[in-house]
């Protein structure tokens, strides 16, 4: 079952494409940075806001090639904080628009859920709406229950320095308030911290419109992904396209896996005389800032979960 309606139809070349690709390993998570929308609309002379809608149905169908594919995660950037400074009726016209985009899911709620599929919202959404936020909010508590058979992900308020800086100041809250120690901190915890600590780092990062650049998204996430940077505007971006990037990760992923596996045997902690006990410090400060999270969500939230 797709995402947002209807799974569309593939041709025969398409389902050909498919299954040759699916011959090889298959990525489990993909990032998508979205970019072209307002290039594409201004080539027909139209207004900003129906380029965006043209890449939200793109995005639809770009979600349902990564279920054919077997893709179990996707995350796109669907709004940077940095995207606040554009002009005002291009970011209400956007906010309401993501509005509906939830309001959609959560009409989709029940079939979301019986398929094991799950919608997170990434960001500082105390910087949206109240409205939004409270879309955002209903849509992530109504499948946070999930097992995350598929997840979508959509960064929205999103800036990759402040996350990284919101999990320090959570952790600093945590140090101040003796639930851990300083030397406690690694790397391992840090990511523990960021937004979504249950998503796994993305496999490929795919940025459209020809521009060569990460621009504040997923900085510690994509560390070891095969990034892509496809030619196309947004709007215009095809299965070929996605397949293409599958391709390269199967050429890159061997490499990938050993380079991700050398990061995580690291244990920046180095004096391990007191393990267990610092494991238990751990996991009182994750569950403190994890329940601290999921309040604030309810809080945003209208009808609570
Ligand atoms: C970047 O293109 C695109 C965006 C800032 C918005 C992307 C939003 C959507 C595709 C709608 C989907 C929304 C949700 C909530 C899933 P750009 O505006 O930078 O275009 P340009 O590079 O041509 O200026
Ligand atoms: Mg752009």
């Amino acid at each position: 079952m797709s995402w947002f309606g209807e799974r569309t139809k593939r041709s025969w070349l398409e389902r050909v494409g498919i299954n040759v690709v699916k011959c090889g390993p298959i990525p489990a998570h993909i990032a998508f940075i979205m970019d072209g929308n307002r290039r594409y609309a201004k080539r027909s002379n139209s207004p900003a806001i129906e380029g965006h809608k043209m890449g939200f149905n793109r995005l639809a169908r770009t979600l349902d090639w990564c279920l054919d594919l077997g893709v179990r995660e996707v995350t796109v950037f669907a709004f940077a904080v940095d995207n606040f400074r554009r002009p005002a009726g291009e970011v209400d016209g956007l906010m309401d628009f993501a509005g509906e985009i939830c309001k959609r899911l959560l009409a989709r709620r029940d079939r979301l859920n019986e398929t094991g599929k799950c919608v997170r919202v990434l960001g500082d959404l105390t910087m949206l709406r109240p409205d939004i936020q409270r879309q955002a909010a209903d849509i992530v508590l109504a499948t946070r229950g999930n097992g995350g058979q598929h997840s979508l992900n959509i960064c929205f308020a999103y800036s990759s320095r402040r996350e990284i800086a919101a999990a320090l100041g959570d952790l600093q809250r945590c140090v101040r308030r003796g639930v851990i120690d300083v030397a406690d901190i690694d790397s391992r915890l840090i990511a523990q911290c960021l937004y979504a600590p249950e998503c796994s780092a993305p496999d490929i990062l795919v940025r459209t419109s020809g521009e060569h650049r990460l621009s504040d998204f997923l900085l510690w996430q994509t560390s070891h992904a095969v990034i892509e940077y496809v030619p196309v505007l947004w709007p215009e971006f095809t299965l070929w396209h996605l397949l293409a990037a599958v391709l390269a990760y199967q050429r890159n992923c061997w490499s990938t896996v050993g380079a991700r596996q050398a990061i995580e045997g690291v244990d920046d902690v180095v004096d391990c005389e007191h393990r267990e006990v610092r494991q238990q410090r751990v996991d009182n400060c994750l569950q403190y800032i994890h329940n601290k999270r999921v309040d604030q969500l309810k809080c945003m939230a209208g009808g609570g979960d």
